[in-house]
């Protein structure tokens, strides 16, 4: 049955992954979760009500709580009414038409980080180039200064090791130290706005406030903080996975820089080939059949991502990167009630980024060096190391 904290699910999970789905949809874990391995049970429990997020607190209470906090206050580990309510606050400066707006500045970014690159030598295009500038729109869009993107970096990661399996004590205190540091700099902020209001989203949402109908005080810090989060911890996997993929497949590399396939279709197929978030889970709030099993009141499901994305039910050739796929249905932002919040301006700022540097760099290459990061359920990169000419 599924080790789900196997060492061979971080250096390639694929094949693992495929066992997996061969033994069955929805299999039982050895620690008891269930566990669903096909897009179509994925789907299914992604898009069932009775499934949701349901937050638990991490013991010892008392010493988690900074990171139990920002947690239970923030929209993803909510359901309705709470996540609806959120949500619907959210909404506007995450839609597809307020994010277009922003292109011209993205644009203008990124040209600007890649005039900053140096031609000389072998570059990490990760930490130069990939890693600030997912930070910088996140930090833009919500009034955070762009100097702290690297305290931000480190916080964020901090929190998400919790996300992985068997975490130790260490991981632990440190996340608890990051959720204490970020809360305490986001309250700094948000005191910032209150004083001083900006054209943000941190000042749209404390104007909400002041009518009466927005975040508690703890809803926006946590929230402050998620959107910091997840606005680029996924988008950061997303271009390390997708342009790795894509610098080790020359014939596809050709496809998009001949125009034959434009960056956005070949998007989709860096977050379906090589997903960067690959387990969710859910719990189930009453006894529920779903995708062919019976789960009782509380039981927990993994959602297996990264294995739906590879299931050749829904893919022809799943195995086969293919930049010019479409239809591409990949579970790759979510389904249902928590889809992907930042989808919009995931996909803009990661077409952005992609395109811009083919553009910049025509015999841009890999130099070697790319060591995976030692994490399984947020997939990526240490490092890429490049040469740019
Ligand atoms: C390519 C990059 C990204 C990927 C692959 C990604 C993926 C995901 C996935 C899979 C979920 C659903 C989690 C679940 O169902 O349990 C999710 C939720 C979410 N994402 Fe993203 N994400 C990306 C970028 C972003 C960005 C740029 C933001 C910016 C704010 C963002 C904000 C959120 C939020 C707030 C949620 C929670 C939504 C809810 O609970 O209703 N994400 N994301």
């Amino acid at each position: 049955m599924p080790d789900l904290s196997a060492a061979a699910l971080v250096v390639d999970p694929y094949p693992l992954l495929a066992e997996l789905r061969g033994a069955g949809p929805m299999l039982r874990a050895d620690d008891g979760r269930w566990v669903a391995t096909t897009h179509a049970a994925v789907s299914a429990v992604l898009r069932d009500r009775r499934l949701g997020r349901l937050w638990t607190d991490w013991e010892p209470a008392e010493h988690m709580e900074p990171f139990n906090a920002l947690h239970r206050h923030q929209l993803m580990e909510n359901e309705p009414p709470e996540h609806t309510r959120m949500r619907k606050l959210l909404a506007g400066a995450f839609g597809r038409g307020h994010v277009e707006r922003m292109r011209p500045r993205i644009e203008d970014l990124a040209a600007s980080m890649l005039d900053d690159l140096p031609t000389d030598a072998p570059v990490d295009i990760l930490a130069s180039y990939a890693e600030p500038m997912p930070v910088f729109v996140i930090a833009d869009l919500l009034g955070v200064p762009r100097e702290d993107h690297e305290r931000l970096r480190d916080w964020s990661q901090a929190i998400v090791h919790m996300y992985e399996q068997g975490v130790d004590t260490s991981v632990r205190e440190a996340a608890v130290t990051a959720s204490e540091e970020f809360a305490a700099y986001v309250r700094d902020v948000v005191e910032r706005r209150r004083r001083e209001p900006g054209d943000d989203l941190v000042t749209d949402l404390l104007a909400e406030r002041e009518q009466g109908r927005g975040f508690s005080e703890d809803e926006l810090v946590a929230t402050v903080v998620l959107l910091l989060n997840a606005g680029h911890e996924a988008s950061v996997n997303v271009f390390g996975n997708g342009i790795h993929a894509l610098l080790s497949h020359p014939a596809e590399l050709d496809r998009v820089r001949s125009g034959e396939v434009d960056v956005a279709t070949a998007l989709e197929e860096m977050i379906r080939f090589d997903a960067p978030l690959q387990m969710f889970e859910r719990t189930a709030t009453v006894d529920v059949e779903v995708a062919g099993a019976s789960v009782r009141a509380g039981e927990k499901v993994a959602c297996l991502m990264g294995s739906a994305n590879r299931d050749a039910d829904v893919f022809a050739a799943a195995d086969t990167f293919d930049v010019g796929r479409s239809p591409n249905p990949h579970v790759g932002f979510g389904l249902g009630l928590h889809f992907c919040l930042g989808a919009p301006l995931a996909r803009l700022e990661l077409e952005i980024t992609v395109r811009q540097l083919l553009e910049r760099f025509p015999d841009l290459a890999l130099s070697g060096r790319a060591p995976r990061r030692p994490t399984w359920v947020l997939r990526g990169f240490e490092s890429i190391e490049v040469t740019l000419t």
